[in-house]
């Protein structure tokens, strides 16, 4: 393959996430998403999942019995000429570090609003971690066919609840029972919602005559109104501010009813950056480079109960990965044969020969792999970026029932806490705690101990919502500072951190002990020296 081609196929990936707080459509735009790329036959398969080749994981049994997607997965698909890869994270209310983490393997994220209730928690905590790493948000603002907030005050909220600039680009025409389209500003064009037609507009725009007479009067005066506010006191496109993660387009649309889904991927695929250059702890990789890198974001134990195999999801940061090909496990130096290699869509797995910068495949595991992890062709090693720790909120104290089981207990919890969806620490006593960021991972990880681990559990919730890492300069024996409204405990670089029941105790304990500097999850690897 020439070098031309090799930059032709990496320029024409995209790889994005969807955030949203749950109900508010990602599913069924995901679903749109995909039937316009051919991947699915016809809607409502994703959330169906039946009789579909392609419907979304649910490949654990948590799963199929909750009726809900537990793991995040991947789904591929070409249109227009490009090899797009949505990464799907949970919808529903209890998410975890996974959902975060896939995060850091996007280049850019859709933010999905429903436009009667605008902002929302969850939204709003996974924005941060979009914002944190600088990937563009695309933001969708859904459910136009029912009665929707203001738009105008939809955009402010944009710029006052998440403190990012907002620019439209397309504009929403009525809503509920009075929505009658949307007016696409770049290219100036009216598509109406019943009639399925699509108005050119002349150089007047929305204050031309085209739409009077076809729009209600009052919606048309809106729409105007709306313009011209918008060109006094809107943001006006910046493709450069847009690609920086510092101003977010923004689109009106109904996935349900697939009105303005199209527009939005077609502007969305014209303003989306392909695969980006990625950190190393010293230097940067371009996804041009000739030698192929890429990083381990997520692994997923037991995909397939048939096999008792494990998965680990790679994002190919540069050069081409083949079938067979020998790389180094940066971590270990260990040389690894990927000779088995699949394309994911969601459960269902095509073994792949070829992908390039820019695309996710899933490798078999065998115990080999972390995440954050490393592989590159050739000897030299490269350690990109470690991967955030996000935050847990969420404590428990797990022992096993048995304690004749104690090893296949003990085996489980590493196994599991590999994966990174949830935390363990030890007490000084060795007792086992974990800490995770929604309260389902704590669900799946007793369910998973005792299907695939054989080990029931005891399990006890703790009354702590806060985790600081601990830093002092000298040696000290932290254990004086454990009490009964604090706990002292280690993570498995033996870091002692302190949880705390509130914000509250932490800041009164921050008081009371100076010579101790905290320090958060986001900060931790590099206040250790653990990388950047
Ligand atoms: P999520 O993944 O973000 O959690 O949301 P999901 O797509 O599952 O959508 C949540 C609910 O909102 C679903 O209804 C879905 O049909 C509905 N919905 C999504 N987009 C639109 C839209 O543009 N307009 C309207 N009116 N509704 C929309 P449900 O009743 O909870 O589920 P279902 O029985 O319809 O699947």
């Amino acid at each position: 393959m020439s070098n031309l081609e090799l930059a032709n196929e990496i320029d024409r990936r995209r790889i994005f996430g969807i955030i949203s707080h749950p109900d508010a459509g990602k599913t069924t735009l995901t679903e749109k998403l995909l039937l316009h790329g051919g991947a699915i036959r016809e809607a409502g398969t994703v959330s169906a999942q039946k009789n579909t080749k392609y419907a979304k994981s649910d490949w654990m049994e948590i799963e199929k019995k909750r009726g809900i997607s537990v793991t995040s997965s991947v789904m591929q698909f070409e249109y227009d000429g490009k090899v797009i890869s949505i990464m799907d994270t949970p919808g529903h209310n209890d998410f975890g570090e996974d959902t975060y983490r896939v995060l850091t393997s996007v280049d850019s994220a859709v933010m999905v609003i429903d436009a009667a209730k605008g902002i929302e928690m969850q939204t709003k905590k996974l924005f941060q971690v979009c914002k944190l790493r600088g990937i563009p948000i695309f933001t969708f603002i859904n459910k136009l066919d029912r009665q929707a907030k203001d738009p105008l005050e939809l955009i402010e909220e944009l710029e006052t609840v998440l403190g990012m600039n907002a620019t439209a680009t397309t504009w929403p025409i009525g809503s509920g029972l009075q929505f009658e389209g949307i007016y696409d500003i770049l290219e100036n064009e009216v598509q109406l919602y019943r009639k399925k037609e699509i108005i050119k507009l002349s150089e007047a725009g929305v204050f031309g005559s085209e739409l009077e007479g076809l729009l209600h009067p009052d919606n048309l005066r809106e729409l105007r109104d709306n313009m011209e506010l918008l060109s006094g006191a809107g943001n006006e496109f910046d493709l450069k501010l847009i690609r920086e993660g510092n101003l977010t387009p923004v689109f009106f649309g109904t996935a349900l009813a697939d009105f303005g889904v199209t527009t939005f991927l077609n502007h969305f695929l014209d303003m989306a950056p392909g695969p980006s250059v990625r950190k190393t702890t010293d230097g940067e990789v371009s996804p041009y480079g000739d030698t192929f890198t890429g990083f381990i974001f997520k692994i997923q134990a037991n995909m397939n109960q048939a096999h008792r195999d494990r998965i680990a999801f790679l994002r190919i940061c540069s050069g081409v990965f083949e079938r067979g090909m020998e790389v180094t496990l940066s971590r270990t130096g260990k040389k690894m044969k990927l000779s088995q290699s699949t394309q994911l869509m969601a459960n269902d797995r095509e073994t792949i020969d070829k992908a390039y910068a820019g695309d996710v495949i899933g490798i078999y595991d065998s115990g080999n792999y972390q995440i954050g992890d490393t592989l590159v062709a050739g000897k030299e090693k490269i350690f990109f970026e470690p991967l955030p720790t996000f935050p847990p909120e969420l404590f428990i104290r797990v022992m096993p029932v048995n304690s004749m089981k104690a090893k296949h207990f003990h085996k489980g919890v590493d196994q599991l806490a590999q994966e990174g969806a949830i935390q363990v620490y030890k007490t000084q006593y060795n007792e086992i705690i974990l800490g995770a960021v929604g309260a389902l991972q704590f669900e799946v990880f007793e369910y998973r101990l005792k299907n695939e681990y054989n080990s029931d559990i005891i399990v006890e919730p703790l009354d702590y919502s806060v985790a600081r890492w601990i830093k002092i300069d000298n040696n000290e024996n932290l254990s004086k500072y454990h009490n009964s409204r604090s706990m002292l405990v280690y993570d498995h670089f033996d870091r002692p951190l302190m949880l705390f029941a509130n914000q509250y105790t932490l800041d009164r304990f921050a008081e009371k002990y100076e010579e101790l500097k905290f320090v958060n999850a986001l900060d931790v690897n590099r206040e250790f020296g653990m990388g950047i």
